[in-house]
């Protein structure tokens, strides 16, 4: 059975105090635990965050890593160094990551093969450019990323997967993809998981929409029957829309 879950990718905000500041308040709230919520801070909070969350179901993710374990890399952070701060969970393909940092399908193989061999767990993000989706190719630019990035692994490994569906289009501009067309693509996609693995695969695995998810449309979103939570940026920052977001489900 595929899980809800409502995860908050900080990017690049949050120092050490905003962090902990940002933890005590989600911390007080009232939170569903029919929801796994997890947040994904920075590199250099991720220790600070685990431990401040150690008596919470709260999970901590990093928002990227590198595919080999050590070497000459500078400025890199593989999955051994973020499993010794206790992490287990790792966005992998944000847009922002294959736009701004040149990350393309292939490395992003390598880095899902990575986690994968450390026993993480990956949210593996991918969608369409705007004007991938005015031209109608929206649904053959998402089955590529997925066929190139991540449809190389083994079927049981996909226990560890779960995807983050974000149309660019709609990341930090205040305009969401509307509820019915985050539900024909994560339909379109759960049909491809079911045509290249099985049933059990397209069934199971958790899809997540990204992009302007705030609390006023969240409950709407959610409530599509392929959409099983949602990946958050902007509205993950307040620990009340976070909060009204996660609770969205209840
Ligand atoms: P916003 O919620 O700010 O649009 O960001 C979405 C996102 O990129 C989450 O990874």
């Amino acid at each position: 059975m595929r899980r809800n879950i409502v995860a908050g990718n900080w990017k690049m905000n949050c120092d050490i105090p905003q962090t902990y500041e940002l933890l005590d308040a989600l911390k007080e709230q009232d939170i569903t635990d029919e929801v796994s919520v997890i947040v994904a801070p920075p590199f250099t909070n991720l220790q600070s965050a685990n431990q401040a969350l150690l008596d919470t179901e709260i999970l901590v993710a990093a928002q990227n890593m590198h595919q080999e374990s050590t070497g000459a890399y500078t400025g890199e952070v593989s999955a051994t160094m973020l499993k010794s701060v206790g992490v287990e969970v790792v966005i992998l393909g944000h847009s922002e990551r294959r736009a701004i940092f040149g990350e393309t399908n292939a490395l992003l193989t390598a880095k899902v093969n990575a986690a994968l061999e450390n026993e993480m767990t990956i949210i593996f993000c991918f969608g369409e450019e705007l004007s991938d989706r005015k031209a109608g190719s929206h649904f053959d630019v998402v089955r590529q990323q997925l066929e190139e990035g991540i449809f190389h692994i083994e079927k049981e490994n996909w226990n560890n997967v779960i995807l983050a569906y974000e149309p660019v289009w709609a990341i930090g501009t205040g305009e969401t993809a509307t509820p019915d067309q985050a539900q024909e693509m994560h339909h379109f996609i759960r049909n491809t998981l079911a045509e290249v693995f099985d049933t059990d695969v397209s069934q199971d695995v958790s899809i997540l929409y990204g992009g302007s998810v705030k609390p006023g449309n969240a409950k709407e979103i959610f409530g599509k029957q392929d959409v099983d939570g949602g990946l958050i940026g902007g509205a993950a920052l307040n620990a009340a829309d976070f909060t009204a977001i996660i609770n969205a489900f209840e």
